[in-house]
This record gives structure tokens, sequence and C-alpha cells, in this order.
């Protein structure tokens, strides 16, 4: 399955680019991120939602199932202000949490920002699909991105997905840890 396509869904979370106030730059630093580590083939659906838990667990349901997205990537939504509902959503339409995803992400983090802590982010299984939250900062984006990738291959393949392939950092081709 290794040259089987990866559909891949983007969803960025806020309320201000869901309005068009500004660009949406999270959703295409996750896409910028994710093109220049995968060698597998790849398909991209990129969606953006307010900061409204019924309007985010519907696109994350249909990235999942209606798109067949096996990696889904939010950015944004993961703080502690009243409309930061993206854990809460993803929750919600998920059966499994992999809460080592989110405590990675923060202790990585941590080296940059003081306020990494107050990221609730998480990770979690919807079917055949790999649900990944992001802080909303695109600086966050690749930060987070590097600490848990070398897991997503393995996670995607463990839940019957087509196991990408891809590179690290120094173009070298990484493959799963799972069958090493
Ligand atoms: N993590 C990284 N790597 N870089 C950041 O700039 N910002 C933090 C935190 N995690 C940040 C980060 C801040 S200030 C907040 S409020 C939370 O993520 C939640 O951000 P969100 O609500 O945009 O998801």
């Amino acid at each position: 399955m290794a040259d089987a396509l990866l559909r891949v869904g983007i969803l960025t979370v806020s309320d201000r680019a869901s309005r068009g106030e500004y660009e949406d730059r999270g959703g295409p630093a996750v896409r910028a991120w994710l093109e220049e580590r995968l060698v597998s083939p790849r398909a991209y659906e990129m969606r953006v939602v307010p900061d409204e838990q019924a309007g985010i667990e519907q696109a994350l349901c249909d990235l999942a199932d209606e798109a067949g997205c096996h990696l889904i990537v939010t950015t944004g939504g993961t703080g502690p202000a009243p409309r930061d509902v993206t854990p809460e959503a993803t929750r919600a339409v998920c059966t499994k949490e992999l809460p080592g995803f989110g405590e990675l992400m923060r202790a990585v983090s941590l080296r940059y920002v003081p306020t990494a802590i107050l990221s609730r982010q998480t990770a979690a299984i919807r079917g055949h699909s790999l649900i990944i939250n992001l802080p909303g900062n695109p600086r966050a984006i690749g930060q987070c991105l590097a600490a848990v990738f070398p897991a997503v291959p393995d996670c995607i393949d463990l839940i019957g997905g087509p196991s990408p392939r891809w590179r690290d950092p120094s173009g070298q081709a990484v493959e799963l840890n799972l069958h090493s």
C-alpha cells in the first residue's frame, strides 16, 4: 500500500479567517510542510470553518467519511478562550484519543514559547482517519508536526490506511518503524 494515494484533510478553525477578515495562513503552512516531507502520492482537501463546535465536528466528519482522508490536520482553536473548542469537537467525533501527540507537541513547543502549556491540542482516531490538532500560530505548525510526524505513518498503517512514505529533514527516506 506504500504507493497508494494518501488523502490529507487540512482544517483551519478560525472565526476571522472564515469571515475573510484575514488570509488563512495556517492551512497553507500545514500543506507546505507536508509537501516538503511526503514522498507518497497525495491529495489535499482544504477547509476553513469558524470556532463553532457543531461546524468543526461536521467538517471533521465530512473529511473523514465523505472525502476519505487518512490524515486530518486541524490548526487553531486549541487554547483556553471561550470560543476555542477544536479539541472538544475532535473528541466528540472520534472513538480513540491518542494523548501522546498532545503531550509531545506541548513538550517540544515549550522550547520555543512558555505559552505552549495553553494549548489543549490532541490527536484521535475516527474510523480510518487520524486527526491531529495544531495551534493556530503558523510558527507552531512546523514545530509540532516535526515532533510527531515520525509516528504518523505507523499510526495510519495501524488504522488501515496507506502508510505514507516520507523524508526526514535531511531528505533521507524514512521506513515504517513497525516493520523494521
Ligand atoms: N505552540 C507553539 N509551538 N508555538 C506557539 O506560538 N502558541 C501557544 C500555544 N502553543 C504556540 C504554541 C498559545 S499562545 C496558545 S493560546 C495555544 O497554543 C492555543 O493556540 P490556538 O488557540 O491558536 O490553537
